[in-house]
C-alpha cells in the first residue's frame, strides 16, 4: 500500500517536470491541476495516515517535492509565454503604418458668428464681459427701467423660475449692462455675448431660446453720433464695405432715444429675398442712448455721464453668413449639419 503511493506522486512528479504548457490556457489547466485548491496532490497528502511511521519523512519530503516542482515549472512557463506575447506584439507593430486620425470637432456656427462679432468689437477697444443666464427681476427688468406693467414681465412672455416671481431665465443680454454698471466706473465699453430665452413660439424663424451680443459705452460726452460711426464701423466689418446701414426710430424703456438698425443686404439672391421678405433692409440689431434713469438706478452720475447701448441677435446674422434656412436648426445638435462648419476661429 504505502509502495503503491510512493509510486503514483514519482508518476505525478514526472509528469509535472515533462509538462510543457504551450499557452495561457494549458497553463492554467496545469495551474488547477497541480496547485489549484483541489489539486491532485491533496488528497494524496492525506493518505499520510496510511504509511508506516519510518517512511512518514520521506513521504513528506516527496509531497514537498511535487509541489515545489509545479510551482516552478508554473513559474518559468508563465514569464516564458508573457515574454514571447510581447515579441509577438512587437513584431506586428508596423513603424511605418500611417498614425490613427484624431477626430477634431467643429466650432457651432452661432459661436462662430458671435467670435466674428466679438473681435469687431475688440479692435475698437470693448471688452468682453460674461454675466449670468438665471437673473433677477431687477438687473432684467427694474434696473432696466422696465416698468412693472410692461408685457415682458407677464408670465406669457419670460420663463420665471419654478415657483419663483424674481428670478428668471433672462430675456435680453441687456442685465448685463446693469450687472457691469454697478461693479465698475466710467469709462466703461464692454460687449455681452450670451444666450437668451423668451417664451415664443418656435418656428422657423423664432425659437425660445437666442443668443445676442450686448454693447455699451459709458463716458463723458458719448454722444449718438458715436453710436452711429460705432455701428456703421460693424456693418462694413461684418457685412462687407459697402454695406448700408439705416436708423429705425423705436422704443425700448432703458434708451433715450432709441433705435433699431437694419442692414441693405439687397434682393439679388434668392437667400437675402427671403431673409429681408423682399425688402432688402435685415433688421440685426436695437440701440439708443443709455436712459438716464438707467444710468442713475445703477449709481453713475447722468449729468456727468452719457452713453449708448445696442443689442443684437445672433441668429438671423448666422443664418446669413452659413446660408441656412432654419433657426431650428442651431438648437437639434444634429451631427450632419454641425460637421460643416470650419473647426478654426
Ligand atoms: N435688449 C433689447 C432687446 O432685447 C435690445 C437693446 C439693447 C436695445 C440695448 C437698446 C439697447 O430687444
Amino acid at each position: 500500500m504505502a509502495t503503491e503511493i510512493f509510486d503514483k506522486l514519482n508518476v505525478i512528479i514526472d509528469e509535472i517536470e515533462s509538462a510543457q504548457p504551450a499557452n495561457s490556457q494549458d497553463l492554467e489547466s496545469f495551474r488547477i491541476k497541480y496547485l489549484g485548491t483541489k489539486n491532485i496532490l491533496k488528497p494524496l497528502s492525506g493518505e499520510i495516515r496510511n504509511i508506516p511511521n519510518e517512511k512518514r519523512r520521506d513521504f513528506g519530503l516527496l509531497i514537498n517535492k511535487a509541489k515545489q516542482a509545479a510551482e516552478q515549472k508554473f513559474e518559468s512557463i508563465k514569464v516564458a509565454l508573457s515574454s514571447a506575447q510581447d515579441e509577438e506584439a512587437a513584431s506586428k507593430l508596423d513603424l511605418t503604418a500611417p498614425g490613427e486620425p484624431v477626430e477634431l470637432g467643429s466650432r457651432h456656427p452661432i459661436a462662430l458668428t458671435m467670435n466674428r462679432i466679438i473681435k469687431i468689437f475688440e479692435r475698437i477697444g470693448f471688452v468682453v464681459a460674461e454675466e449670468r443666464e438665471i437673473e433677477d427681476d431687477w438687473h432684467n427688468f427694474t434696473a432696466m427701467n422696465t416698468p412693472e406693467d410692461h408685457p415682458a414681465r407677464d408670465m406669457q412672455d419670460t420663463f420665471y423660475l419654478k415657483d419663483s416671481t424674481t428670478m428668471l431665465l433672462r430675456t435680453h443680454t441687456s442685465p448685463v449692462q446693469a450687472r457691469v454698471m454697478t461693479s465698475q466706473k466710467p469709462p466703461i465699453r464692454i460687449i455681452a455675448p450670451g444666450r437668451v430665452y423668451r417664451n415664443e413660439t418656435v418656428s422657423a424663424r423664432s425659437h425660445c431660446q437666442f443668443h445676442q451680443v450686448e454693447g455699451l459705452y459709458v463716458d463723458k460726452n458719448v454722444s449718438f453720433a458715436d453710436m452711429k460711426q460705432t455701428l456703421l464701423y460693424f456693418a462694413r466689418e461684418m457685412f462687407g464695405p459697402d454695406v448700408k446701414i439705416r436708423l429705425r426710430p423705436s422704443f425700448f424703456p432703458f434708451t433715450e432715444p432709441s433705435a433699431e438698425m437694419d442692414v441693405y443686404l439687397g434682393t439679388a439672391t434668392e437667400k437675402d429675398y427671403r431673409l429681408t421678405k423682399g425688402t432688402g433692409w435685415l433688421e440685426i440689431l436695437g440701440c439708443g442712448m443709455v436712459d438716464p434713469k438707467v444710468l442713475e438706478n445703477c449709481g453713475i452720475d447722468s449729468d456727468e455721464y452719457t452713453g449708448f447701448a445696442f443689442g443684437m441677435g445672433i441668429e438671423r446674422q448666422a443664418l446669413r453668413l452659413y446660408d441656412i434656412a432654419d433657426i431650428r436648426s442651431f438648437f437639434e445638435n444634429d451631427i450632419r449639419f454641425l460637421k460643416q462648419f470650419s473647426s478654426v476661429m
